[in-house]
């Protein structure tokens, strides 16, 4: 595979990723992709990007199939994670990835929402992949997390910060990412988008300080905790069950496609 000077410095963002917490409270994003396994279809010995790979969970599931896999993921610590799994992971900016074109398949679970210039994005999976390679992925799409964000923007709103700039996801529909795979050099294959209604196995107040860091970031330290709290009850109507659990509003945007 690649040395590690293919793979450009990582650019990060506002949000963190701390490898403790997200298996306490995110666990549920690699057991619930599964799916977009299955429609990746990896067969042994296939050279396989994980695009986003995070603490490498699915990663893992892809090198126990037999697949020649590497993660390549923003954050280094989660890259840390993956590593100790004994993968092959290396931290790298996927809004500028140049890599030869090597791979069979590039596979990418609930992370493309996090690169808001998908363009960039999609040009560096197309450079990766040989001719004829696959492009399988999971991401949100238009609506996710709707009922989240709104409580966490409100929250942050009545206390004077104007939220529309802090938004760090871009969750398209299915015909704007359509659009962008084949002005990208790809074929479109499969492309859906579906409600995915997803239990939280902790509060939603631990959801937003997991995911949500780019909104709370503008909030003074101080008071964090207590925009979380609100947050939480103003979403309460919509997202909490009777039995006092919570879920997310996620939607899914599932695709598959083919390099030209
Ligand atoms: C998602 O997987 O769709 C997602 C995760 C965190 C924040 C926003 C969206």
């Amino acid at each position: 595979m690649s040395a590690d000077r293919d793979f450009a410095a990582a650019t990060p963002g506002q949000q963190s990723w701390d490898p403790g917490r997200y298996a306490r409270v995110a666990r549920f994003v690699a057991d619930l992709g599964m799916p977009v396994v299955d429609l990746l279809a990896p067969k042994p010995g296939e050279r396989i990007l994980d695009l986003g790979c995070g603490d490498g969970a699915l990663t893992k599931k892809l090198a126990d199939m037999g697949v020649l896999v590497v993660g390549v993921d923003a954050s280094a610590e989660q890259v840390a994670a993956a590593q100790r799994l004994g993968l092959d992971a290396r931290v790298a900016d996927a809004e500028n990835l140049r890599l030869p074109p090597a791979f069979d398949a590039v596979f990418s679970n609930a992370a493309l929402h996090w690169m808001k210039k998908p363009d960039a994005a999609i040009a560096g999976v197309a450079r990766a992949l040989r001719p004829g390679g696959r492009f399988v992925a999971e991401m949100g799409g238009a609506g996710n997390v709707a009922a989240c964000r709104s409580a966490l923007t409100e929250a942050i709103a009545r206390r004077g910060i104007d939220p529309s700039p802090l938004n760090p996801w871009y969750f398209p529909s299915p015909e704007e990412y359509a659009a962008k795979l084949e002005a990208g050099g790809f074929a479109v294959r499969h492309m859906e988008l579906f409600e995915r209604p997803t239990p939280l196995p902790t509060r939603l107040a631990d959801w937003f300080d997991t995911f949500g860091e780019a909104f709370l970031a503008a909030v003074p330290p101080a008071e964090r905790a207590a925009v979380r709290e609100e947050a939480e009850a103003l979403a309460a109507p919509k997202l909490r069950k009777p039995d006092g659990s919570w879920f997310a509003d996620y939607v899914r945007l599932r695709f598959a496609a083919v390099k030209a």
